[in-house]
């Protein structure tokens, strides 16, 4: 008897049926390169049907050439995308996974120009777009005529290629709840005015589509609950336009948020802050009204959580993305009674929302596979069975001496410090970041899977390298706080954001933070000593606090730092100190600001690696590998990435 019932049960749903309730919602990976599918993206989905999954949702496709959003979306717009199409629904297809495509149109949310330039960006109304600063022009009526006739040649094409439906996305802001919104749509023509109007647009496309498909092809439609924004989408809207088009659709599936604002755009890829499933309450609501399931989808990382949400009758199906980026095998594991060995999701939104923002193909912090499955997706078993001494338990180690094992090397773990985890031991200290002790968990979990022998407590230096004798050594040291000489006059309280972070310092009422990183570190010891009752100014080296961060992060960072009255200075670096007072200097003018009165500065200031043992090892006729912050200070997702790669060679 399984512990996931209604989980595993299967669902019945136009013509196909999908083999359980969990679900991979569309989400852009930026594997492909030419608007078109590629080896490396039908690979991804592969790994996440052969997972296990239910459902998997491809990433958007644009249905009309103003709809390049991006430099790589996807266009569905020619005949000739079906054959890439065909490529993932056949591959899929193998496993029992059911696969629908995204019919896309963003309207006025064009966040990347093409090629450098700006494309022309059409809405319902001129109407500017607070994120990305874009003024639409209006749509005229024979060009709404196009769009709509371009999702049905869409789903006509993704139809042709196998897929078994489409979902229409009126998520997220993008241009059918421009259409909804009234505040967005002030058509005064058949398009706009009351919500009958500004349904027509929705209406149009679903009718386009069902003419050109057939009866079993499934046609969902995918809405914000809320978007979450003053200009938005309401609850009520979203309730009242899905409770007037349930007639006409298949499915419909809730989410939050709007990509129209930095606010509400935190919803699309909610970070740790947000209680895991925190969407359901909307899906729910629509759920006691629909005669059609409704799917849910947002900060659903766990089996238990999902199983609980249909047991609930909560909703039909659990979108849980960001969980399968993380685990493909999530819904394996699930179904043999294994959760336990789940890597769960943390939320991060580092490497997959995050590269998703710089441009970058998708990964995981966790599981650097992703979207690297044509490079790491199969490893081969070593040729030869190796000693491998792994020094340092952080993520980069762990993972090492994890893939070591796992490719059949003898792997032994050392590690100083009585508990594994290294920095993130930590970065789970900030405040609103506990869950990114999941990191350890996790990789705890697959040192155990693996079978790695680990010795906590334990010091290792070169004499002990030479005596073992391995066939290779990776050094996984990390890093220490990086102080920077600066001139000090008086008696200041400076003190280092781990002395902050460990209780180890009583810091005064009114504090400086000197943040060089623009990491979560400075954010969180300010979101930290505020909620102490200090006053904090954030003097930050970049343009914003939180400025390397993924961009739902960082945004929700300043929300909360803006509510505790955290002042921040941007442009700053240090200059100098004396008894009461910090030196800071712009970096663009070069002009000094002066802070008085102040009773401590706080450095976050990075980090330098820990070499001792690396310089130690130079010309010793060990295989030696310096990896993660040991090599350079920088994220656990490099720590994990080259702890794959370097077990990967051995
Ligand atoms: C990398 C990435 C890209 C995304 N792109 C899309 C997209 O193309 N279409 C869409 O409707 N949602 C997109 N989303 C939102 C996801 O579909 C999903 O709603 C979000 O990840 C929250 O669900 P989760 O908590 O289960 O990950 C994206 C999310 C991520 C992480
Ligand atoms: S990068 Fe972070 S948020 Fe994204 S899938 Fe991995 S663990 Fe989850």
């Amino acid at each position: 008897m399984t512990a996931f019932p209604h989980l595993l049960q299967p669902l019945r749903i136009g013509g196909c049926t999908l083999k359980n309730r969990i679900m991979s919602t569309g989400h852009d990976t930026t594997l492909p390169v030419d608007g078109t599918v590629n080896a490396a993206l039908v690979a991804y989905q592969e790994a996440r049907a052969r997972g296990g999954v239910g459902l998997i949702v491809l990433q958007v496709s644009g249905v009309h050439e103003t709809a390049r959003y991006t430099n790589h979306v996807l266009m569905a717009t020619d005949d000739a995308a079906i054959a890439g199409y065909r490529s993932v629904a056949d591959t899929v297809h193998r496993f029992g996974t059911v696969l629908f495509g995204q019919l896309f149109h963003p309207g006025r949310e064009i966040a990347e120009a093409d090629g450098g330039l700006l494309t022309v960006a059409y809405a319902p109304s001129a109407v500017p777009n607070e994120r990305f600063r874009v003024m639409p022009r209006p749509l005229k009526k024979a060009m709404i005529d196009a769009i709509v006739h371009g999702y049905g040649d869409a789903a006509r094409r993704m139809q042709t290629a196998g897929l078994d439906g489409v979902e229409i996305v009126a998520s997220h802001g993008y241009l059918p709840a421009q259409f909804l919104n009234p505040r967005v749509n002030l058509r005064d023509d058949a398009y706009g005015g009351d919500m009958d109007g500004r349904l027509r647009f929705l209406r149009e496309i679903i009718a386009d589509i069902r003419s050109k498909v057939n009866s079993g092809f499934v046609v969902g439609l995918r809405i914000s609950g809320s978007e979450i924004d003053d200009a938005g989408l309401t609850e009520d809207e979203s309730f009242d336009a899905v409770s007037r088009l349930d007639d006409g659709i298949d499915y419909v599936h809730i989410t939050l948020g709007t990509s129209a604002s930095l606010g509400g755009a935190i919803h699309i890829a909610p970070p740790m802050t947000m209680k895991p499933g925190y969407v359901v309450p909307y899906a729910a609501r629509i759920k006691r009204q629909s005669r059609i399931p409704v799917f849910v989808t947002g900060r659903i990382n766990q089996p238990q959580d999902a199983e609980a949400i249909i047991a609930g009758h909560h909703a039909d199906v659990c979108g849980m993305t960001r969980a399968l980026i993380c685990d493909p095998e999530m819904p394996n594991k699930t179904a043999r009674g294994a959760p336990e060995d789940i890597r769960a999701c943390i939320a991060c939104n580092q490497a997959c929302i995050g590269h998703f923002h710089k441009g970058y193909p998708i990964s995981c912090i966790q599981n650097p596979v992703s979207g690297r499955e044509l490079r790491f997706g199969v490893l081969p078993t070593a040729s030869r069975r190796k000693n491998v001494m792994i020094i340092g338990g952080g993520p980069a180690g762990m993972k090492a001496a994890v893939i070591a094992a796992q490719r059949g090397h003898h792997a032994t773990l050392f590690e100083a410090q009585r508990r594994l985890g290294g920095q993130a031991l930590l970065a789970q200290l900030l405040p609103g970041r506990a869950e990114f002790g999941g990191l350890i968990t996790n990789l705890e979990r697959e040192l155990e899977l693996a079978g790695v022998q680990v010795h906590k407590g334990t010091r290792v230096d070169a004499a002990m390298i030479a005596a073992a004798a391995p066939d290779a050594a990776l050094i996984a040291t990390g890093a220490k706080p990086y102080l920077p000489e600066f001139p000090r006059e008086g008696a200041l309280q400076i003190v280092d954001a781990w002395e902050v972070l460990r209780a180890r310092v009583e810091v005064g009422q009114s504090v400086v933070i000197v943040d060089w990183r623009a990491d979560w570190i400075g954010i969180g010891i300010a979101e930290h000593l505020a909620k102490l009752g200090r006053s904090v100014r954030l003097a930050v080296g970049s343009i914003v606090a939180g400025e390397t961060l993924p961009f739902y992060v960082r945004d929700d960072a300043a929300a909360t730092l803006h509510k505790l009255g955290v002042k921040v200075l941007p442009y700053m670096r240090l200059y100098g100190s004396d008894s009461d007072s910090v030196y800071l200097q712009h970096v663009s003018s070069g002009e000094a600001v002066v802070i008085g009165n102040v009773d401590t500065l706080v450095l976050c200031t990075g980090h330098a690696p820990v070499e001792e043992l690396s310089e130690a090892l130079e010309g010793s006729n060990i295989d030696v590998r310096v990896i993660g912050d040991a090599a350079s200070p920088r994220t656990a997702e490099e720590a994990v990435y080259e702890g794959l790669v370097a077990a990967a060679e051995l």
